[in-house]
């Protein structure tokens, strides 16, 4: 290895005219031009920099040392030529370094860019959608039929007054149909507020506002105070219905629930009417229908009569026409309210109410 020339001073390397410093200072400039050449932008950043230290570090870089070295003690009459000569080496040094170093950092961009460049042709990543909800699917195959037949949709609050969930509906204070409807009470809330324990209070809330006829169905949660079981919880869901025109009759109730119960359960389901009584319709009834397992031969579902329980109904009480300023010489109507979990229930075979609450994946997949 040769010792490299500018740890010497030019004495020492016996360059004592200008040609000669000159010829060493060209020397020095091929040596840089051609370590300069070998680093290629490839390379990596490590070498560059040993690189960059080896000519142009302040302790020992080769400008450093060409000061140091040939120009400081140069005899007097060179001092010129060397500091003309270390000048125009710096300068060439510095520029091919910077030239260089653009080089780099654009490479490093472009490899950069074509690292986060979105590859179109891959696959996508696939979420799981999931599926609406058996409650939700039940709603919706609902409210689909009564949509079929002219009904519209409308929604209220879950906490309500007791004057809408009660008095309005012709169930004063002390009338033992609240006896099964206990429900939670707001804490403090002025003139008394309540989770409300059936749609019903939607019939008066519709018809103090619009004028008739109504034709609505309302779907909800409701609440009551009931202890959990295999088919109670603290809330359930419910779509009441209320159909209130000049010249509807019984004939067109009987006809609305036949409708349903044969879109609800195919066309070979039949329906029943059962004496009932609810304080807001008169007369009452239940509505039953063919049992959908046996198909009204009798079975351990229906409890071998082949019918099956499915809402309450009834023609609209008169008494409630009183509350919202309907003229009930004028007016008369019906009105149905449904339990949307026991239809469900029924519909899909689900003896455990809880299992549509609990988010079970290996329940809800069930219904896709
Ligand atoms: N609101 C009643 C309940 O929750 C259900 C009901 C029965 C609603 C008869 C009605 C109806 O509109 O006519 O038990």
């Amino acid at each position: 290895m040769t010792t490299d020339p500018t740890t010497q001073t030019l004495a020492q390397l016996g360059d004592t005219t200008p040609e000669k410093v000159t010829a060493r200072f060209a020397e020095v400039r091929a040596r840089f031009d051609q370590q300069a050449a070998e680093h290629s932008v490839k390379k990596d950043a490590d070498e560059w920099k040993t690189f960059v230290v080896a000519w142009t570090g302040r302790k020992s870089g080769v400008l450093t040392n060409v000061g140091d070295n040939w120009l400081k003690p140069a005899a007097k009459e060179l001092k010129p030529v060397v500091g003309q000569e270390l000048n125009k080496l710096k300068a060439h040094v510095e520029a091919a370094l910077e030239e260089k170093r653009k080089e780099i950092e654009a490479a490093a961009e472009q490899a950069a860019a074509a690292r986060d460049q979105v590859d179109l042709s891959l696959p996508g990543v696939q979420r799981a959608i999931g599926t609406r909800h058996l409650i939700r699917q039940t709603f919706d195959e609902l409210l689909r039929i009564f949509l079929s037949i002219g009904f519209s949709v409308v929604e209220g609050p879950e906490i309500e007054t007791p004057y809408y969930n009660f008095e309005a509906l012709n169930i004063p204070e002390h009338h033992p149909a609240r006896d099964n409807m206990d429900t939670f009470y707001i804490e403090g809330a002025r003139g008394g507020h309540l989770l409300r324990t059936h749609t019903s209070p939607m019939q008066i809330r519709t018809m103090e506002k619009q004028a008739p006829p109504v034709r609505i169905v309302v779907p909800g949660k409701v609440y009551r105070r009931d202890n959990p079981d295999s088919t109670h919880g603290y809330m359930f869901h419910q779509i009441e219905g209320l159909a209130v025109d000049t010249d509807i009759t019984f004939c067109d109730f009987k006809g609305t629930v036949e409708y349903f119960v044969r879109e609800f359960l195919g066309p070979k389901a039949k329906t029943r009417l059962r004496p009932s009584y609810f304080p807001f319709t008169e007369p009452s009834a239940e509505v039953d229908a063919t049992c959908h397992v046996c198909g009204g031969t009798g079975c351990r579902v229906c409890k071998f009569s082949g019918w099956i329980e499915l809402f309450g109904a009834g023609m609209v009480n008169p008494a409630v026409y009183g509350f919202v300023g309907y003229d009930a010489a004028k007016l008369s109507g019906f009105a149905f309210g449904m339990g949307v979990d026991r239809l469900a229930m029924m519909k899909y075979g689900i003896t455990e109410l809880p299992l549509l609450f609990q988010n079970d994946v290996r329940f809800l997949r069930q219904f896709p």
